[in-house]
């Protein structure tokens, strides 16, 4: 028996569509150069967090039939309330501390590559990630941690820009 699978669109932008396909997954599908270099990018430090509950899961990442590369990740779902605020901060705590530790930067540890899931912040979104040791033009030249206590206090709902 065949299941029928719902697509839902994420984001389409030049370059790059973004949708989730209704069985636990997201698919990224990039079509110029750029977003697909971007896209491997992504797939790569996804990898390399594996197991550690700071970002989705990879499914599988290849070359589709029309020569896109499509990248498929655990789908984290939509943002949660946070019902413990200490517990959450902690787990950001543990966002760095991975990062840190394989010498990773995200490069866009904003809000908006953050889904909130049983009080952990979980980045998505890696495809300006790199090493520290990669001489590379970053987006945002802050460290990830300015970004991202900015993004803990705004999700806590404190204004800290006063
Ligand atoms: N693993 C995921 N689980 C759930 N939603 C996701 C996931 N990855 C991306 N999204 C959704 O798709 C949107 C676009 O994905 P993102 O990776 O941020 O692409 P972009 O590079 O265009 O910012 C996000 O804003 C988010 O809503
Ligand atoms: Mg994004």
């Amino acid at each position: 028996m065949k299941v029928a699978i719902s697509h839902t669109e994420l984001k389409v932008r030049e370059g790059l569509s973004v949708w989730r396909r209704g069985d636990g997954t997201v698919v990224k599908q990039a079509s110029t150069e750029i977003e697909q270099s971007r896209l491997r990018r992504e797939r790569l430090f996804l990898e390399e967090l594996h197991g550690t509950m700071v970002a989705p899961e990879v499914i599988s990442g290849e070359r589709d039939e029309s020569g896109h590369f499509r990248l498929t990740i655990q789908d984290l779902g939509d943002s949660e309330p946070v019902t413990e605020p200490w517990l959450f901060a902690r787990n950001a705590c543990y966002v760095l501390w991975h990062l840190h530790d394989r010498q990773i930067k995200h490069g866009d540890l904003t809000e908006s590559n953050i889904i909130v899931r049983d009080n952990r912040p979980m980045v998505f979104d890696w495809g300006e990630s790199r090493h520290i040791w990669e001489h590379l033009t970053d987006k945002r030249p802050e460290p990830d941690s300015e970004h991202l206590w900015k993004a803990v206090l705004g999700i806590l709902g404190c204004d800290w820009s006063q």
